[in-house]
């Protein structure tokens, strides 16, 4: 069994679970806890995700995003600032996390729910080592973290150094109750109080009714064909699935493959206008309980043919072009960013495996901290707090995704796996707010379609364009300046910052698993 995410904890984890003959559910679930505290900036128990399952060829997609509460409506934020969604009781969402957790171990897990929650709780209450990440997301957080975070973060009112032991007894405490009720523990009783009360002190409106009917969403997963692989992806309120299938059938109908080597500027040129295209149609799409998703329309063959023919090879199209004339008057184009989100992969030998991805959003979140240590996620910004401005990813997003009491905000979230001939071939994702999708996207890309191994597909030079603001990202120092040079003779506007952080197992047909953790950031990858 092998493992991929960010913490090294999570490797000796799944080993002890294996050896204890759990299956790919109960490690996945073990390190998941073990990230709520090692890395509480977004593994915490306060945030949400998406899980893709396979297990004895069955394939499932769990929906554990958070969700509005009931005092939410469209014009929650109308006449706020931008800070409203993102720091204080507003921007909290209900929680998804315990009992996304719980859920996959109740349907799917072999061990005992204490089993897998004991490593999680035995590093809070003897402690862990801080590492330079933890660090230096906790110290930028203090002034935003409410009195318990920073008696916790904290300890002594002292700033900690990487190497450094961090106890959290509270969250301990909590575990040890989790561990026993199961996810009672969170949405109920005390720990349900301490939510409602620290929201509703700094401005949210939360109620316990809002925790006690939070629910998990079964879903079944998205699927596409790419060069006869199948891609299972992360259905709505994920837009991760609808943008990364299309993204993979304009790279089939621009033969991309054929027309271009392997990290040429012409290559790099393609992806960005396939990802710009594929992006442009994202801010229709939005929680399907509450919205009519055009999904199959954005996949219909003369859609897609209709893009392709827009892709020319010398000239990038600039994306105000495509933008309509109300658009224009109402969009404001402007780009900013921070984002903490998470993935881990467990795949074991015979193809069984689980990709989930889980979030705070911002780094800790809303900068709430409950009295037991739990960082709440500000995931409210997700939605589309104020039509026509960019959110804090800089994406403008669309009516579907409004603000609605019940409703989840739609994602860019992507765990994904891919098969051939029923045969797992690889599980991955990536933390990255939209960049997740252009990252998952390029990395089953340059491993499928340019069968690189997975470190090395994980490891080339990305380029992000998420149609606006109508620009490129890319790593800086991984592309040479001539195709930087080539890139902007073509039209584009460049831009250096990192792009996302891909963690993929792959595994091949004899069975054999190899796993890659990104090295644009801290992670690790191992196991047997
Ligand atoms: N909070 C980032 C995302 O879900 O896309």
């Amino acid at each position: 069994m092998m493992v991929t995410g960010p913490s090294p904890y999570s490797v000796q984890i799944v080993k002890d679970i294996d050896a204890k003959g759990g299956n790919v559910v109960d490690a996945l679930v073990a390190g998941a806890l073990e990230l709520a505290v090692t890395h509480p900036y977004y593994g915490a128990l306060g945030g949400g995700g998406f899980a893709l399952v396979k297990i004895n060829g069955e394939k499932t997609a769990l929906d554990f995003r958070e969700m509005a509460p009931k005092s939410a409506n469209p014009d929650t934020y109308k006449d706020k600032d931008a800070k409203a969604s993102l720091t204080g009781g507003l921007a909290v969402g209900v929680p998804g996390v315990p009992s996304g957790l719980y859920e996959l171990h109740k349907k799917y897990g072999k061990l005992k729910w204490a089993q897998v929650v004991e490593p999680a709780r035995l590093l809070a209450e003897k402690g862990f080592e801080v590492s330079g990440e933890w660090v230096k997301l906790t110290t930028r957080n203090h002034d935003r973290f409410t009195k318990d975070g920073q008696e916790i973060f904290f300890p002594k009112n002292q700033n900690l150094k990487p190497g450094d032991t961090l106890k959290q007894p509270q969250l301990a405490k909590f575990l040890k109750r989790y561990q026993k009720e199961g996810a009672k523990a969170f949405y109920e009783g005390a720990n349900a109080r301490e939510i409602v009360d620290v929201v509703n002190q700094t401005g949210g409106a939360f109620t316990t009714d809002d925790l006690k009917n939070y629910k998990v969403r079964w879903l079944k997963p998205m699927m596409t064909k790419f060069m006869g692989y199948d891609v299972s992806l992360m259905p709505p309120p994920s837009s991760g699935g609808v943008v990364i299938a299309q993204a993979l059938k304009l790279v089939e109908k621009t033969k991309l493959v054929e027309k271009t080597q392997p990290l040429s500027v012409d290559e790099f040129h393609g992806l960005i206008e396939i990802e710009k295209l594929s992006y442009r149609n994202r801010s229709q799409l939005g929680d399907p309980d509450f919205a009519k998703n055009p999904t199959d329309d954005l996949l219909k063959d003369e859609a897609l043919d209709k893009l392709a023919s827009m892709i020319k090879p010398d000239k990038a199209i600039k994306s105000a072009s495509l933008l309509t004339a109300e658009e224009k008057q109402t969009i404001e184009n402007a780009a900013k960013e921070k984002a903490e989100t998470t993935h881990m992969s467990v795949m074991d030998s015979q193809g069984n495996t689980i990709a989930m991805t889980v979030t705070l959003n911002g780094d800790y979140g809303s900068g709430l901290v409950t009295k037991s240590g739990i960082a709440l996620n500000n995931e409210m910004d997700d939605f589309t707090t104020h039509p026509g401005k960019p959110n804090m990813f800089g994406l403008i997003q669309g009516e579907a995704n409004a603000v609605r009491a019940g409703a989840r905000p739609l994602s860019s979230m992507s765990p994904t796996i891919v098969e051939k001939d029923g045969q797992t071939v690889l599980s991955l994702g990536s933390p990255g707010g939209p960049r997740i999708i252009s990252a998952v996207f390029q990395v089953i890309y340059r491993s499928l379609a340019r069968n690189l191994d997975v470190d090395v597909a994980i490891q080339s030079p990305r380029v992000h364009h998420q149609f606006l603001p109508d620009q490129v990202k890319t790593d800086a120092n991984k592309l040479p300046p001539e195709s930087i040079e080539g890139l902007k003779a073509k039209g584009h506007s460049v831009d250096f910052s990192s792009t996302a952080k891909v963690y993929a197992i792959r595994r091949s047909s004899d069975g054999m698993l190899s796993a890659a953790a990104d090295a644009r950031g801290e992670g690790a990858a191992g196991g047997h």
